[in-house]
């Protein structure tokens, strides 16, 4: 096999991963495929759901006893060596007598050590793509690492980076067709993030997802506001600790993430977003901006944190993707990188 065919085969493992998106947080996205000993690919599998067969399983399970045997097995995550909700994937890579085992990258998970088992076993190992793959489960390395939720930050703005005007007015900045991608992508994810103020001048409902987390130090907000109507966890100064003065944003993640939530969709203003910024908690942002600019310094920013002096202080970002929507740009950036 050349280097050329397991980047292939790699690439297509990820192709396979994507469709488990939604559903196998906390779990990674796995894809896998399988070629026999004349090269030729013979199954493909996925991990499917949270707690049903790994990638590996489903891919070896569709073929017959013998006909993986001297062939390779790609897979974009070092296969388990543990019990968990399913049994040991290395031990049925080494049963089925897989010559070659090709994979995009280590898991972070400390239980597994699936490569020492399979090279003890005399398969060989060889590794590719292993920065894409470690890109593309991202949100699993962080909670997995971190225990913390996967922070993704939305933004609207304006081509002078403002949210609203100095009187608050917001109401639009975007075109329909971008509220209708948010409203979209904010079904990706466990729960939305949102604060006090945001609730009192907006009033939004945030229906999309399973969660919805307001952060009202005070208990500020009307509790028949429309995003009370879904199942939301209210942090307060009678559950939160406090920094500063303020609700510690980390303990608040952290308690979200006991609640089962791996990933927070965060809509606000400028002065939570530059504290959540700050705090070195938000792992993305998307920034969805519109052919427009208000041209008053005094408007909000999307970002409203830090006195800083030096432009050396500005947090670098990598864009990884540029949407035109015409007539809006979405650019989604990484802060951390993986
Ligand atoms: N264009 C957009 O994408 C977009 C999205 C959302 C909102 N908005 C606009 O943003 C405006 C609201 O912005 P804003 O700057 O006034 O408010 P904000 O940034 O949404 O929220 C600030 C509030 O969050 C709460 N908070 C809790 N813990 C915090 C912490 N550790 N650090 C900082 N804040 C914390 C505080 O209220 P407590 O003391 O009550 O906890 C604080 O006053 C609205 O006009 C809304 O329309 C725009």
């Amino acid at each position: 096999m050349s280097y050329k065919d397991d980047i292939k085969y790699m690439r297509m493992c990820f192709s396979l991963a994507k469709k488990g998106a939604g559903n196998v947080a906390p779990n990674p996205m796995v894809g896998c495929v399988i070629l026999d000993k004349f090269g030729k690919l013979v199954s493909k599998g996925y991990h499917k759901k949270y707690g049903q067969n790994h990638a590996e399983r489903d891919a070896l399970l569709k073929l017959k006893n013998n006909e993986a045997q001297g062939g390779t097995l790609y897979v974009n995550l070092e296969p388990c060596s543990h019990y968990g909700k399913t049994p040991p994937c290395v031990d049925l890579i080494i049963e089925r007598k897989l010559k070659r085992v090709v994979i995009g990258m280590k898991d972070v998970n400390p239980k597994v050590d699936g490569i020492s088992k399979l090279k003890s076993a005399g398969i060989e190992i060889d590794y590719v793509l292993e920065e894409e793959s470690r890109f593309l489960n991202r949100m699993f390395i962080k909670t997995m690492t971190q225990k913390l939720p996967y922070v993704v930050l939305k933004t609207a703005a304006t081509m002078d980076g403002k949210i609203a005007a100095k009187t608050g007015s917001s109401k639009w900045i975007t075109s329909e067709k971008s509220r209708e991608l948010v409203y979209k992508m904010r079904r990706e994810f466990d729960c939305i993030l949102t604060s006090s103020n945001t609730v009192i001048a907006d009033n939004p409902s945030m229906s999309q997802t399973k969660w919805r987390c307001v952060l009202d130090k005070d208990l500020r907000t009307d509790k028949n506001s429309k995003i009370y109507s879904y199942n939301t966890y209210v942090a307060s100064r009678q559950n939160t600790p406090l920094k500063n003065g303020k609700l510690d944003l980390e303990a608040v993640l952290r308690e979200l993430y006991k609640l089962g939530i791996y990933s927070v969709w965060v809509e606000c203003g400028g002065v939570l977003a530059g504290s959540l910024l700050k705090s070195g908690l938000i792992d993305e942002v998307y920034q969805f901006i519109a052919p427009k600019i208000l041209n008053d310094n005094a408007g909000i920013s999307c970002f409203n944190g830090n006195n800083v002096n030096d432009i050396k202080e500005a947090k670098n970002l990598k864009i990884y993707e540029v949407k035109y929507l015409n007539p809006d740009i979405l650019i989604k950036a990484c802060i951390n990188s993986f």
